[in-house]
């Protein structure tokens, strides 16, 4: 039965499209990060309000040396830039400077069920291998559902592996509403058909965790490298081939035109050619597909103080909305005393 909610809750606007969405500085991005997640935050970028963080709270779990991890942090911010994320349209912005988040992240803790954070995969295949798990990789869905309701996020782009994360959000959402009124908004992920699990060297996912990543700034020399030695099966040359599911075309089709993609396809249903010949190709095709990401970086790299601006004004930004909502949240559950709104 709903429960009638105990104080009033400040109206709201009526949601627009909110885009959020973030990425850990845990090393250089992948072609996973890339077309599971970069390349939509690029697309929406125009779509709507777009708000979109470094996760360097998250990073936490993993990187435990500070200089790496203020490195990381810089890398990532100029490669998405360079990537075409614009700051004058998105929002850039690290997570720990918007301390409203690890505050929102408490009061979502006190509805969160054990049982719920026991079911996420990361917290999960950790247990299950044996490895020590803390309690940051533990709660870590919830701080990662902080970050999306800060921003009273409508659309998540991610990849399909933060589909469940996104779930708990929306669970933690709802519960809280439930109790205490309409505080938050529900955020739903979205996901790009091709690019939602983009196989890594060895046809699993591609995760820095299965060491079978490519990146997208790799020395081109050393990606040559990495990519002529992608697995492939031992089928003989002449025989025909399926090009569905087959990795290496799977990672092909996303960086090559529609013609030479069909025209791959061919060569593989008619057989005789070699693994070789569509691991050229797709050297080639990564290099084109990069370059200008590729020039735009060195431009930014030489443009010292460019990054760190982009991120303080993205801070400003960001650190007024999570703000606001967070605000909203106090109120409701009775942390902000005589009507006297949320913080301070
Ligand atoms: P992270 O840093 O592991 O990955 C960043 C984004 O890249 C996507 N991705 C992939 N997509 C397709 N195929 C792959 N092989 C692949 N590998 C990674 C991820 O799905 C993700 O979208 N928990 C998040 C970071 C985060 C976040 C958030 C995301 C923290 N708070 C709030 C959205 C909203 C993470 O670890 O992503």
């Amino acid at each position: 039965m709903p429960s009638e909610p105990t104080t009033e809750t400040p109206p709201r606007s009526p949601a627009a499209t909110r885009v959020l969405s973030g990425i850990q500085p845990t090393g250089r991005f992948h072609w996973g990060n890339y077309f599971g997640a970069i390349r939509q935050y690029i697309e929406l970028q125009s779509a709507g309000d777009a708000y979109y963080f470094i996760a360097d709270l998250h990073a936490l779990t993993t990187v435990r040396d500070p200089a790496r991890l203020r490195g990381l942090v810089h890398d990532a911010a100029v490669d998405l830039v360079a990537l075409g994320l614009d700051p004058s349209r998105a929002t850039l912005f690290v997570q720990s400077d918007v301390p409203e988040v690890t505050e929102l992240t408490w009061l979502l803790m006190t509805v969160c069920p054990m049982g719920l954070l026991e079911r996420c995969h990361a917290y999960k295949d950790k247990k299950s291998r044996g490895l020590p798990a803390d309690a940051g990789l533990f709660t870590y869905p919830v701080l990662m559902s902080a970050d999306i309701l800060a921003y009273d996020a409508t659309v998540v782009p991610v990849g399909e592996d933060q589909v469940q994360h996104i779930e708990v959000c929306r669970d933690l959402a709802g519960t809280f509403n439930h109790l205490y009124g309409e505080v938050f908004t529900l955020p739903k992920p979205r996901l790009v058909e091709g690019g939602a699990r983009v196989p890594g060297t060895d046809g699993q996912k591609m995760s820095k965790s299965y060491e079978n990543t490519i990146e997208v700034f790799e020395d081109l020399a050393a990606q040559k490298k990495k990519i002529m030695r992608i697995t492939t099966d031992s089928r003989p040359m002449e025989q025909p081939k399926d090009p569905e599911g087959d990795h290496l075309f799977d990672l092909f089709s996303l960086m090559a035109a529609e013609a030479d993609r069909l025209k791959m396809a061919e060569l593989y249903r008619r057989g005789g050619f070699g693994y070789g010949e569509i691991k050229k190709a797709l050297v080639e095709a990564a290099a084109d597909f990069f370059a200008d990401a590729r020039r735009r970086r060195d431009e930014i790299v030489a443009d010292a103080g460019r990054i760190e601006a982009i991120l303080a004004d993205g801070a400003t930004r960001a650190r007024r909305q999570a703000g606001d909502v967070l605000d909203r949240a106090r109120v409701a559950c009775g942390l902000a005393r005589g009507g006297q709104g949320g913080r301070g």
